[in-house]
């Protein structure tokens, strides 16, 4: 009556999709063990890795797994150990991995009594908690695994997209801190009609791209002009980051998330690991202490 998952990270927008796109990382992520307990409600009883709230109503896995007992109407309860590997507020969904994992992992235990459309919602709990808006960008992933489109919130209506079986994500973690409330502050509430006609241009052509696995469609599409002026502002070195990785061959790359992570998509796992390198180099040289991984997706 235990489990042990992995929580993957993820990358919402990419790019085009603001608030609606995100991919789960095949191969990083947080690791959780869950347990059935006879007392009721969710006990988290450790947290290694971060120093991170342990009380089940501070606990983004705590609020997500109580959420999912309160509409199972579940009379015992859940313990659950977490081994935080995704550093919290880099921009690579740490909150999403631990909500998600959590409902996830109780589902299985349960004998998979809910959809994994239940599941997000459940999960969408634990991101209010933690940034403020249920939002489904990165849970979605994290929930359903590859590529997401999140078409509505509220009702909640998500997409699953395939992963091109080429597609590899490189991203590097710089070591400076942005809250996501405060890199949404800087965005501006409205955008001209000729933006958004470039940016849902470039969206349907990516989905499109992702679906017909047509790697050049893809890169073309890997742009956004209208949150990423903005935000990548606070993120020393991105225009040379983003260069260097397009020269070493990446279909594109970006800010992940709200950042400061910046992700790139390329076609290969070699290409995906010269993107890293020429990434790294760019923070190597101005002196910023970063994290790198190389994921399939
Ligand atoms: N779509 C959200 C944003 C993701 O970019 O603000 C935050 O994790």
């Amino acid at each position: 009556d235990q489990i042990k998952i992995f929580c993957p990270a993820t990358i919402a927008n990419i790019s085009c999709g603001f608030d609606v796109l995100g991919l789960a990382l095949g191969t990083v992520g947080d690791e959780m063990v869950i347990r059935k307990m006879a007392q009721p409600g969710i006990k988290i009883s450790s947290i290694t890795g971060q120093d991170l709230p342990m009380e089940t109503e501070r606990n983004v896995a705590g609020v997500a797994g109580m959420a999912m007992l309160a509409a199972l109407k579940y009379t015992n309860g859940f313990e659950i150990e977490i081994t935080k590997k995704i550093k919290p507020g880099s921009g690579i969904g740490s909150s999403a991995a631990s909500a998600a994992g959590a409902v996830w992992g109780i589902n299985q235990l349960l004998g998979t009594p809910c959809s994994e459309h239940q599941l997000v919602e459940f999960a969408m709990e634990g991101e209010k908690l933690a940034s403020g808006s249920a939002h489904a960008d990165n849970v979605a992933p994290a929930i359903y695994g590859g590529i997401t489109l999140v078409r509505s919130s509220n009702p909640l209506d998500v997409v699953r997209i395939n992963p091109p079986s080429q597609l590899y994500a490189t991203v590097v973690h710089p070591h400076i801190e942005i809250k996501t409330s405060d890199s949404r502050k800087i965005l501006k509430t409205t955008i001209s009609l000729a933006d958004g006609i470039r940016q849902w241009g470039n969206l349907g052509a990516l989905v499109a791209g992702l679906f017909q696995e047509d790697y050049a469609l893809i890169s073309r599409s890997l742009e956004d002009h209208i949150i990423e002026p903005i935000r990548s502002i606070l993120i020393p070195g991105f225009e040379d980051i983003k260069s260097g990785a397009i020269a070493a061959g990446a279909l594109g790359c970006g800010i992940s998330g709200s950042g400061p992570s910046i992700f790139a998509l390329s076609k290969g796992k070699d290409t995906a690991n010269n993107v890293a390198k020429a990434m790294s180099g760019v923070l190597d040289k101005i002196e910023l202490n970063h994290d790198a991984y190389v994921s399939e997706i």
